[in-house]
C-alpha cells in the first residue's frame, strides 16, 4: 500500500513531489523516490527508509524538471532497497504503483522470451518493462501504457512518465484509489486528495477501471470499456495546516490529547441542540426494517465493531455479527434481506474492507460506512456514509479515530434502540445526556497522564503483557494489547477475563504484567475474581477502575489508574484513553518510533 503522486507544473517538480509524498507517508515508509523529465530526459532519485532520506539525497544530488512522479513504499514484493524502490524505469518509461500485480510472474516469463529480463524483485517493474516492450514495437507512449494496462491483473493505481514527454502523465486505477488534481495550467495525480491539499482543492476521483491522460491543460478519462468518460470535478475541503504536532512530541500524543475536542465536534453533528434525538445525515436509516447487523472492519476499527456489538445487542436487541474484513470476503457468508451492513474504516481505503463492502452490494438492505475520510472509496461506495469528524489522523496507531468511531456507533445503536421501541424516551435522554458529558470525562481521564506514564516505565521492561476485560471491556483489552504491540513491539494479548483459566493463566508468573480494565459495573465482581487468580500466581496487576472499584479491589495490585465514574454504556470510550496512553508512554520509554512504527502503514490498500 504505497502512496503515489504526479505533477505537470510550472515550477520545479521535486519539492512539490516530496511535499505531497510527506502527506502520503502514512501509507508506507520503506523507501521513497521521484522521477522527472527535464529537457526531454527522464531521470530519477531513490532512497531507502523514510522520506527524509530522499530529501537529503536531493540536497546533494538535485533532480530538475517540471514534470514528475513520486512514490513512498510499503514493501510487498522485494525487500526495502534502492533497487526495489519506485519509480521503476525501463528505458524511456518510469512507473509508480500502489497495489499488487498478481500476474507479474506470467508477464515476466513472457517478457523473458523476448530477452527482456527484470533487474528488481518487484511486481511493479514488470509494468515498466511491458510498456517499454510496446514502445519498442512502435506504440505511442499513451498506447504503450494502455496496452500494458490491458495485460495487468490485480490491484493498482499507476502513473507513467515518459522520456521526451514533458507534458504527459498516464494514470490508471483498478482496485486502488487515485485522484486527479486540477490547478491553474497545472495538473496533479495523487493516491488521495490529502496529498494534493496544498496544491488544489479541485479533485476528480478516478473510478474503477478508469485510465487518464493528463497534460498541463487537459484531462481525458476513458472508462473500463474504453469509452470517453465525464467525471465530476469536486471541490474538497482540506486544511493545509493539518500536518502539525501542535507542540506535542509526537502526532500520537497530539491525537490522544485532542479527543475531547474532536468528540465534542462529532457530537455536534449527530445530536441536535436541545433535543434528545440522534440525527443521521442524508436519508438516515430506518431501523424498523432491520433484523440484523453485519459489521466488518480491520485492525482497530474491528475492535470498535466488537464494542458496538454489545451496544446494538443490549440496547436495540438486534443481533450483530462482526467480522475481520479479510476473513469475511473469502468466506462468502450469506447476507439475508433485513441486514444492515456496516463498514468501519478510518481511511476509507482499506482494501479488504472495501472488497467486503462490494460483496454486500445487492445483498444487504443498506450499506453504511463509518469513516474519517468522507471522500474515500468506502464512503463513496456506501448508501450512507457516517463521518466520524476526527480530523486528519497522522499517527499510524489509531487513537482519536477509534474513539470517534465508538461515539458514532453508540449513537447509531441508540437510534436503532429508539426506532425499534426497545428503549423509552427517558432512557434515551439519559444516555444522550451521558454522551454529551463525554468530552469533560475524557479530559478527566487525560489528567491521569502522569500516573499512566509511571506505570508505563515498568511496562517497558516487560517481554509480554496481558490485558483483561469482561463484557464491553473485552474489546478494549484487545485494543489495549494491539496498541502496545504496534508501537512498543512488546508482545501483548487481550483476553476475556473469564477465558483466562482456559489457557493463558499458564503464562502468569512474577514477570508478567496483567492490565485489568474494570469499571465498577455489573460484571466487576467476576472480573475481580479473575484478577485474584492472577495475583495468586504472582502476576503483577495494574488495575484500571473508578473510585468504587479501586476501593473494593486494589489490595495486592502492583499499581492502579483512577478513572472518573462513567455511564456503564460509555465506559469503553473512556477506558480507551489509558489503553492509548499506556502504549504511548511505553513506546517513548523504549525509544521506538511512535508515529511510524516498523513494518506498519496507516492505510492498508493491499490484501
Ligand atoms: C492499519 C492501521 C490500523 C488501522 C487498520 C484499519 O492496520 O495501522 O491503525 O486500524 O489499518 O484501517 P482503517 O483505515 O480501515 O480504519
Amino acid at each position: 500500500m504505497c502512496g503515489i503522486v504526479g505533477v505537470l507544473g510550472d515550477h520545479e517538480a521535486a519539492p512539490i513531489l516530496v511535499e505531497a509524498l510527506k502527506r502520503l507517508e502514512y501509507r508506507g515508509y520503506d523507501s521513497a523516490g521521484i522521477a522527472t523529465v527535464n529537457h526531454g530526459k527522464l531521470d530519477r532519485r531513490r532512497a531507502v527508509g523514510k522520506l527524509v532520506n530522499l530529501g537529503d539525497l536531493l540536497v546533494h544530488d538535485p533532480l530538475p524538471g517540471k514534470a514528475g512522479i513520486g512514490h513512498t513504499r510499503w514493501a510487498t514484493h522485494g525487500e526495502p532497497s534502492v533497487s526495489n524502490a519506485h519509480p521503476h524505469q525501463a528505458g524511456p518509461v518510469a512507473v509508480v504503483h500502489n497495489g499488487i500485480i498478481e500476474n507479474f510472474r506470467d508477464l515476466r516469463a513472457e517478457l523473458a522470451e523476448h530477452g527482456i529480463l527484470p533487474q528488481t524483485e518487484t511486481d511493479t517493474e514488470t509494468v515498466a518493462l511491458l510498456t517499454q516492450h510496446y514502445l519498442d514495437q512502435g506504440a505511442s507512449p499513451v498506447d504503450a501504457a494502455f496496452q500494458a494496462l490491458d495485460r495487468l491483473e490485480g490491484a493498482f493505481a499507476l502513473a507513467f512518465l515518459f522520456d521526451g514527454e514533458e507534458d504527459l502523465i498516464v494514470a490508471a486505477r483498478k482496485g486502488s484509489p487515485l485522484a486527479i488534481g486540477h490547478g491553474e495550467g497545472e495538473m496533479y495525480v495523487g493516491s488521495d486528495a490529502i496529498a494534493l491539499g496544498p496544491l488544489t482543492d479541485r479533485i476528480t476521483y478516478l473510478e474503477e477501471g478508469d485510465r487518464a491522460v493528463l497534460t498541463r491543460t487537459s484531462l481525458e478519462i476513458r472508462d473500463a470499456q474504453g469509452e470517453l468518460a465525464n467525471r465530476e470535478i469536486r471541490t474538497v475541503q482540506i486544511q493545509s495546516t493539518q500536518i502539525d504536532k501542535a507542540g506535542h512530541k509526537h502526532f500520537m500524543a497530539k491525537e490522544i490529547a485532542e479527543q475531547p475536542l474532536v468528540i465534542g465536534d462529532a457530537l455536534g453533528h449527530y445530536l441536535p441542540a436541545g433535543q434528545d434525538t440522534v440525527q443521521l445525515p442524508g436519508k438516515g436509516i430506518d431501523f424498523t426494517k432491520i433484523e440484523r447487523v453485519t459489521m466488518v472492519a480491520c485492525g482497530t476499527a474491528y475492535y470498535a465493531c466488537l464494542t458496538a456489538k454489545y451496544w446494538f445487542e443490549q440496547l436495540a436487541r438486534i443481533p450483530v455479527e462482526v467480522d475481520i474484513a479479510s476473513e469475511f470476503r473469502y468466506r462468502e457468508p450469506p447476507v439475508s434481506p433485513g441486514t444492515l451492513a456496516v463498514f468501519v474504516s478510518q481511511s476509507g481505503e482499506t482494501a479488504d474492507t472495501l472488497a467486503a463492502l462490494r460483496y454486500c452490494e445487492g445483498k444487504a438492505d443498506k450499506i453504511v460506512s463509518v469513516v474519517n475520510v468522507p471522500e474515500s472509496s468506502i464512503a463513496r461506495e456506501s448508501d450512507l456514509a457516517l463521518p466520524i469528524h476526527a480530523g486528519v489522523e497522522v499517527g499510524v496507531a489509531s487513537t482519536k479515530a477509534f474513539t470517534c468511531q465508538l461515539v458514532v456507533l453508540v449513537l447509531l445503536a441508540l437510534k436503532a434502540a429508539a426506532d425499534k421501541g426497545q428503549i423509552d424516551q427517558e432512557t434515551l435522554a439519559d444516555h444522550i445526556s451521558a454522551v454529551r458529558g463525554l468530552p469533560s470525562l475524557l479530559n478527566a481521564a487525560l489528567d491521569q497522564n502522569e500516573a499512566i506514564r509511571q506505570a508505563a516505565i515498568k511496562l517497558s521492561e516487560a517481554r509480554d503483557v496481558l490485558f483483561l476485560g469482561r463484557g464491553p471491556m473485552y474489546p478494549m483489552a484487545l485494543e489495549g494489547a494491539l496498541k502496545l504491540k504496534e508501537i512498543s513491539y512488546i508482545h501483548a494479548e487481550g483476553y476475556a477475563s473469564g477465558e483466562l483459566k482456559h489457557g493463558p493463566i499458564a503464562l502468569i508468573d512474577k514477570n508478567m504484567p496483567v492490565i485489568v480494565m474494570a469499571p465498577r459495573d455489573a460484571v466487576f465482581d467476576k472480573t475481580v475474581s479473575n484478577m485474584q487468580e492472577v495475583m495468586a500466581r504472582k502476576g503483577q496487576v495494574l488495575l484500571i477502575s473508578d473510585d468504587d472499584g479501586l476501593a473494593e479491589a486494589q489490595d495486592g495490585v502492583w499499581s492502579t489508574i483512577r478513572m472518573p465514574h462513567v455511564h456503564p454504556t460509555l465506559a469503553p470510550i473512556l477506558y480507551a484513553i489509558p489503553a492509548q496512553l499506556l502504549a504511548y508512554h511505553t513506546a517513548v520509554a523504549k525509544g521506538t518510533d511512535v508515529d511510524q512504527p516498523r513494518n506498519l502503514a496507516k492505510s492498508v490498500t493491499v490484501e
